[in-house]
């Protein structure tokens, strides 16, 4: 496998926000390609733990090779690290109570996932319909489309997709049944809901995003994430979390509005903070992260 270059989305926020601590004890919910990792890593210092959490095996994989790259740079400056190849919604049976000193989760797929095809979460390169961050269990795109009946496609699409067209979407892929290829459900949903005039995004942009939500629970794992985060971080601990789109930023920001009226947090973040125009025009990912952090009070 390559390794694709990759920058780390909001950088310098996420390090402002958690505000890393030699000697400290952090954790990165979504390790991915090691980005953050690394450069939290490197302010660690040789007391200080990371312990990280991805729950696709490819990803850790090469993150465990990044890490590895990166001891052999650091030497006796290399904090203690702690792979975990599990959701982080099993966050709350891993890590101690009370013991964090931050924790980061930079939402969504990663650029390997995007990116290669045999994965299957890109119409723009063909792939069987997979969508599964964790390729060792659950079901994939492939029997949610075709197993699913029309009704229960269709408010799918629309809750988690937030795309209008919904029903008409639906139709078109149960006539269409069987699917197997990304490609060829780009084709059968662009054909039912043609991109409009002045769209910015792909036809079929939202039914693949609704399909990846629904395939990795990803709303159910933020939620829990949400959850037992507080129990998780010292006094003053750190919680920064990076969202792509409305329906986790909502999530994050309505549980950032209670914790904050209950004194569980006290939130740094009035709006969201979102990446500059230079990170921009070099990272199109950048264009829609928004980052909120809190601090446990
Ligand atoms: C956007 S990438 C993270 C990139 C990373 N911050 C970096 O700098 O390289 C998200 C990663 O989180 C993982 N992931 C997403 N949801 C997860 C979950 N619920 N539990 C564990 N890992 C998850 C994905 O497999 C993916 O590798």
């Amino acid at each position: 496998m390559t390794k694709p270059q990759h920058v780390p989305v909001l950088l310098e926020e996420v390090l402002e926000y958690l505000h890393v601590r030699p000697g400290g004890v952090y954790v990165d919910a979504t390790l991915g390609l090691a980005g953050h990792s690394s450069e939290i890593a490197r302010r660690l210092g040789p007391k200080g733990i990371l312990i990280a959490f991805d729950r696709d095996p490819e990803a850790m994989e090469l993150a465990k090779a990044r890490l590895e790259d990166l001891r052999a740079e650091l030497g006796p400056e290399m904090p203690e690290i702690r792979l975990v190849p599990k959701s982080f919604s099993e966050a709350a049976s891993e890590i101690e109570p009370a013991s964090l000193d931050g924790l980061l989760a930079d939402f969504g797929v990663s650029s390997l996932q995007l990116d290669e095809a045999h994965r299957g979460f890109s119409f723009r390169s063909d792939g069987p319909l997979d969508m599964r961050m964790d390729t060792r269990t659950g079901e994939t795109a492939e029997q949610v489309v075709n197993q699913e009946d029309e009704n229960e496609l269709a408010d799918l699409i629309y809750e988690f997709g937030e795309e209008r067209r919904s029903r008409r979407i639906a139709r078109a892929i149960v006539r269409a049944r069987p699917i197997t290829t990304t490609a060829e459900l780009a084709r059968v949903v662009s054909a039912a809901a043609p991109a409009m005039k002045g769209d910015k995004i792909h036809a079929a942009t939202r039914t693949f995003q609704a399909l990846r939500i629904r395939v990795n629970d990803e709303l159910g794992e933020i939620r829990t994430l949400l959850e037992s985060a507080p129990s998780l971080l010292k006094p003053g601990g750190r919680l920064v979390l990076i969202s792509f789109h409305s329906l986790e930023d909502r999530q994050v920001k309505d549980a950032f509005r209670e914790a904050g009226r209950t004194k569980v947090y006290e939130v740094l973040t009035k709006k969201p903070v979102v990446a500059g125009e230079e990170e921009e025009r070099k990272n199109p990912r950048s264009r829609s992260a928004k980052l909120r952090a809190a601090s446990k009070v």
